[in-house]
This record gives C-alpha cells, structure tokens and sequence, in this order.
C-alpha cells in the first residue's frame, strides 16, 4: 500500500520500475474481472478510463450470459463497452506476481459518466454518500469462514469445478478431516500455507486481525482489520483473491460456499459495521451514558441513532435477501439449527439473531457496533456493506422504532421458539420479494439496480430449475 497519495502526477515517479499493471472491477457476483496492460497504457487511462467489456455485466459466473438479457449489457447494445476508471487510492501490489502494481476500477456509462448501476464499487460509495452528507462515515470489519480441499491432481491445471465434472463431490479431500475449531496443532499441517496467507494478506493490505481453524473439516476463519467501510469492501475482494490464489501455489483449494457438506456447519460471512462522526471519530452508535428508561435493557447503551438504524435494518431485511444470500445454496446454510439466523430479530450479544448488538458492557463504548449474521461466506461484499448502510440509515432518516423485541439470552438457536418473521427459504422467494413493485430495496436503491440484480437471479433460479442433481437420482432411480 502506498504511504503517500496516489494522483495522476505521482504515477511515473511510483511505476519508474515496472512494465506492466494489473487492473481489475469487481462484478455483480464478486469475483474480480481484470487485465494485465502495458504501462504506457495504464499511464494514458489513468485519469480518463478505458473501454472496458460490458459483457462481465451480461454474464453469469460461469460466463454464460443471462437467459433474459439485462439492460446494461445485451445483443441488441452489441455488449458495448463501459467505463473503467482506475481507483488510484487502491493501489497496491501483488505480492505473489512479482509484485506488479494493481488498481481496482469503478464501471461508469460511458454516455453519462455516472456510476454504472450494476457497478458493486459504486453502489457502495452512493449509499455511502448519504451518510457522507450529513457528516458521518462507516467502518467495517469482514469474518469469513471456508472450507478447503486438496486440489486432487495439484499437478494439473484443471480447476476444481473441471474436476466435479467427472468426480463426486466427496472425492475432494478435505485439507484436514473432522471436527477441531480453534486447533493449535491442525495449522501445522499446512503449516506454510497458513503462514503465508496471513502475511501475504498484511503486505497486499488486506489485513488479517485473527485466523485459526474452525469447526469442520478443513475450515479456517479469517477476521479482517476493522476500516473504513469503503477499503473493508475492496479488501474482502482482495483478501479471496489472495486466498485462491496462495492456493493454487499449495495445491489447496479454498470453497467459500455458504454450505458446502450437508449435515456439517456451514461458512458465515458475518459483517461488523459502525458509525462515525467523519470529523471527529467519534462512535455515533454510542450513548454517551446508560439509558435507564430504556424499552429493552439491550439498547440501554445505544445511541439514538443506533437504534434507527437497527429498527432501519430490521423493517428492511426480508426484502434485501438476494444481497445477504446470492445463490441457491446460500439457503441450504440458512435453515434451523445451524447457528445460522432466519428470522428477523436481534439482540444484545446474541449469537443465534439476525443482528447481534455489540455495546458495552462487552465492549468500550468506542467499539459498538452491529454484527450482521445473515450473510454467508459467498456474498459479494461491497453489496453486502451497500445494503447495511442503506437499509441502517433509512431507519435514521425516517427515525423509525424497533419493531420487535429482542430475543432472549435463553432463546434457541436457529429460531426453534423465536416467532420473528422467517427469512426467504430460498432464493425465488427472496428475489420475487426483492423485486416486487414497493420493496424497501426498489426505495433504497433505484429500479436500475434492482432490475438488474434481480434479474440475474431470476437467471440463477431458472438454470437450477432445469439442473437434475444427484440427490434426485440417487432418490428416485429404484423408487418411482
Ligand atoms: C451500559 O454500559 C455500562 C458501562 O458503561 C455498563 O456498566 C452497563 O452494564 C451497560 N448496560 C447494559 C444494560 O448493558
């Protein structure tokens, strides 16, 4: 990371060595989209962009584009291109390519220049915008948890959904078998692995704050650095990136899928956020002194604030769900329990509601903070972040009132005997909500966005409609 700024000036003096850039835009499913150029390129795009493919906005994950086509990049535009212009405050290099310089880039329309709609990166800083505004910032810590196989061939190039092809699942060696979270001894079975992605983290600056296994077979968790909001996005990107990537070198392959062995927990991707004063620093989500008429004990020490901008996540939780819970297996991870929330509740230090309220007594007041435990390992964060913020601080704006009470410290996991609203259970309901005509999602993030995201999916729905899985076979093959 640089430890000075980055302008269009500076960028010969910082680039005097290198030959080459690595630049890449994070799309609507997380994954980078990026190219290496020359630098005599980079230097001449710098400040105004370049064209750049619309077509990673017209593909699904696998490059196959959408079987509706969607607005921003169809037949009929010809795929045309977008706007890519480099976030110079990004920069960083790889450490693992030889250290060749990187950027991430934001997608604009190149007829307006505004932020694209579909952009992940955009969406983040618009909805950060409006707290922005009125003087307020966010911070952001990221959890994610993962499993990870042994690459079965390390030798060959196939990747490992080549391998799944011809292969059970089951095929895939776990990277450590059984059950052992928080194991001294199991990280020293990859002991180089382990060690190299932690500090590779730390110099491609997206820092790990603590890393230890976690229970399941191969399953690590990784706490990144709480930051701004803005960076705590672009690293979560870049932190599995370099995990893939240190993988490749180990013959380790990491699977951030929100639940990738049936009957086995699966791989949260919780998000810790707070508010700030921009000026000052200051906790914004903290009251400055205990509140003894408080309605609930849990929120005696939260700002008022703090309190809107819960009641604000909580009102518009089940219409955000495709954002919290992307795919079809994300709701295999969301079921009863499994330590996984889904319902719509909250409480204070509660590990089984949807949002955990973090406040003193377990916390100094400059550390309150909601953790949101919805989302899975397999969430895109800058979306994840952008629909927080927006939703939280609708709730300020409106000053709306905490709907329900909080659960119980006694209260079940997994919303046995909690009688919240159950979340989507899969992800045409949750999508139909989102897009339906007045959802919370339509009011926060503009019709452009949600068509589009929606959109793609409606496309991820329709592809598993027509998928026979093994499941149905080896149900059904002597049965029926
Ligand atoms: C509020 O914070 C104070 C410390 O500042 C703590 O003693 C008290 O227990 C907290 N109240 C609740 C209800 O958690």
């Amino acid at each position: 990371m640089a430890s000075e700024k980055v302008t269009v000036e500076s960028l010969p003096r910082l680039l005097e060595k290198d030959a080459c850039v690595k630049l890449a835009g994070v799309d609507v499913d997380g994954q980078l989209r990026g190219k290496l150029v020359s630098k005599t390129k980079f230097l001449s795009i710098a400040a105004s962009g370049f064209g750049f493919c619309s077509v990673i906005f017209g593909w699904d994950m696998h490059d196959r584009t959408y079987m509706r086509e969607l607005a921003i990049s169809n037949a009929e535009n010809g795929y045309r291109d977008i706007l890519a212009i480099p976030d110079l405050s990004t920069f960083r290099r790889v450490p693992w390519e030889n250290n060749v310089p990187f950027f991430l880039v934001s997608f604009y329309d190149p007829d307006t220049r505004e932020p694209l709609s579909a952009c992940p990166r955009g969406l983040l800083h618009s909805q950060l915008e409006k707290l922005r505004s009125k003087g307020c910032g966010a911070m952001a810590g990221a959890e994610y948890e993962f499993y990870q196989f042994r690459t079965p061939d390390s030798s060959s190039t196939a990747s490992p959904a080549a391998f799944l092809q011809d292969n059970p699942p089951h095929k895939l060696p776990s990277l450590t078998e059984g059950m052992f979270g928080y194991s001294l001894t199991r990280p020293i079975h990859n002991k180089d692995y382990f060690y190299d992605v932690f500090n590779t983290c730390a110099a491609f600056g997206c820092n790990i704050e603590s890393w230890h296994t976690e229970s399941g077979p191969g399953v690590f968790e990784a706490a990144l650095e709480f930051v701004d909001i803005a960076s705590m996005a672009d690293r979560a990107a870049l932190f599995k990136y370099t995990v893939k990537s240190l993988g490749v070198q180990y013959g380790v392959t990491p699977c951030f899928m929100a639940k990738p062995k049936e009957g086995l927990p699966g791989n949260s991707g919780h998000m810790h956020v707070s508010i700030i004063d921009k000026e000052s620093g200051k906790n914004l989500l903290a009251r400055d002194s205990p509140d003894e008429n408080a309605q609930w004990k849990d929120i005696a020490n939260l700002s008022d604030m703090g309190r809107h901008f819960l009641a604000g996540i909580l009102e518009g939780l089940p219409d955000i769900m495709p954002l919290l819970a992307p795919t079809i297996n994300s709701y295999k991870r969301l079921v009863e329990n499994f330590w996984a929330p889904v319902t719509v509740s909250w409480g204070l230090e509660h590990r089984a509601a949807s949002i955990r309220i973090i406040t003193p007594p377990t916390s100094k007041p400059s550390a309150t903070r909601f953790e949101v435990r919805v989302p899975g390992a397999d969430t895109n964060a800058h979306i994840v972040l952008a629909a927080i913020l927006a939703l939280g601080w609708r709730g300020v704006e409106r000053k709306l009132a905490i709907p329900c009470p909080p659960l119980a410290v006694d209260q079940d996991v997994g919303g046995i005997n909690d009688k919240g609203e159950r979340l989507a259970r899969n992800l045409r309901e949750a999508t139909a909500r989102f897009m339906r005509k007045d959802s919370i999602a339509r009011e926060v993030f503009g019709d452009e966005f949600v068509d589009h995201f929606g959109g793609t999916r409606e496309n991820e729905v329709h592809l598993f409609d027509e998928a026979v899985t093994d499941w149905e076979m080896k149900r059904y093959i002597e049965t029926v």
